[in-house]
């Protein structure tokens, strides 16, 4: 069974959301339009959670922590930036949360290896890691634990990329389980909420925008170092005199615009500009600069007056007030399992 994907818009006040990321470096411009947007519009329509998923990111940085810890700070701080708002929105810290490894051990047993190993996202994503040859058993599982995350909050929508859609099919495939066999209704399902622009590629046109691959756009991105980010991307290797007809498919600077330029009349007009000759891409690529600047100067800005002890004063206050959902809903899954002795 696949799972729901919607948009916003289906989104009610009586669902929950649930979503986050691991702190494995700053976000960028991917996670901004693929997710970071929606969770801010998201907050004033229903309850919030935000996790910051510090044990899934050890999986990879086992060997590292102090890495782990220090981004944990720096993606609070982007989420800060953009306007997440911790009086609207649970912000939480997954490895403050023990319950959620508890029930990631109970839910293991509801799912094979084999559809673990199968799993795409699994699959993707081990490309790009050194062990990908000797997986963990940490790594593998990452499905299970983000399922217990989204399961012990009960919620029902998640914001999400594109990527982890088979993450949340798996988490109910492994709800449907423990329902059926435990003659529950405790934990839910849930549907994936994708942005308008479900994936941003780099700016080399390559691949998805990452921080690793050094092909994406920082948030806290510094002015020079956007302006020869913008200018150094990918266009129309064809269109050398402004003159030239250009392509506009595959043109990363049309791709940026499309996500980020608001008036899409007149985009359509640039587009076929560019398309009969005429428009240059150092023009072009100035619009799309000033365009990005404007959104990138107010979350630079935010970000730089957010200071690490008030990061870690709404991290604790979220992770106490998830702690007490999170207690009472491990009660209600032990309780189905027969697991309560007194
Ligand atoms: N896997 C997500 C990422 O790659 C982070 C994450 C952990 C998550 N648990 C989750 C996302 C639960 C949504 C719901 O960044």
């Amino acid at each position: 069974m696949t799972i729901d994907e919607t948009n916003i818009n289906s989104v009610t006040s009586g669902d929950i959301v649930l979503t986050g990321d691991r702190p494995s470096g700053c976000l960028h411009l991917g996670h901004y339009v693929g997710s970071l947007r929606n969770r801010v519009l998201l907050q004033d329509k229903c309850k919030c959670y935000l996790l910051v998923a510090d044990v899934q990111a050890l999986s990879a940085n086992f060997d590292h922590p102090e890495e782990v810890r220090k981004n944990v700070i720096e993606v609070c701080k982007d989420y800060l930036a953009v306007g997440i708002d911790p009086n609207k929105t649970t912000i939480f810290i997954q490895s403050m949360i023990p319950e959620l490894t508890e029930l990631t051990i109970y839910a293991m047993n509801l799912i094979s290896v084999a559809r673990l190993e199968r799993n795409p996202t699994v699959k993707a994503e081990l490309q790009t890691k050194s062990f990908a040859n000797n997986i963990t058993s940490g790594f593998l599982n990452h499905p299970v634990s983000q399922m217990a995350d989204i399961t012990m909050f009960k919620a029902t929508a998640i914001p999400v990329g594109e990527d982890q859609l088979p993450l949340l099919e798996v988490s109910n495939e492994i709800v449907r389980r423990f329902n059926s066999i435990y003659k529950s209704d405790v934990l839910k399902e849930c549907r994936g909420i994708l942005g308008d622009v479900t994936r941003l590629v780099g700016i080399d046109g390559k691949a998805k925008a990452s921080k690793s691959l050094g092909n994406a756009i920082m948030l806290c991105e510094e002015p020079a170092d956007l302006k020869a980010k913008v200018f150094s991307m990918y266009t129309d290797p064809n269109h050398i005199n402004v003159s030239d007809p250009g392509r506009v498919e595959g043109n990363v600077v049309f791709t940026y615009l499309d996500a980020f330029w608001s008036d899409k009349a007149e985009l359509e007009d640039l587009k076929n500009q560019y398309k009969k000759g005429g428009l240059g891409d150092v023009a072009l690529k100035s619009m799309l600069h000033n365009c990005l600047s404007h959104i990138l100067e107010p979350i630079r800005s935010k970000r730089a007056s957010v200071h690490e002890k008030e990061v870690l004063e709404v991290l604790m206050d979220g992770t106490n007030e998830a702690r007490k959902v999170a207690t009472e809903t491990l009660r209600q899954v032990k309780d189905a399992m027969g697991l309560i002795y007194q």
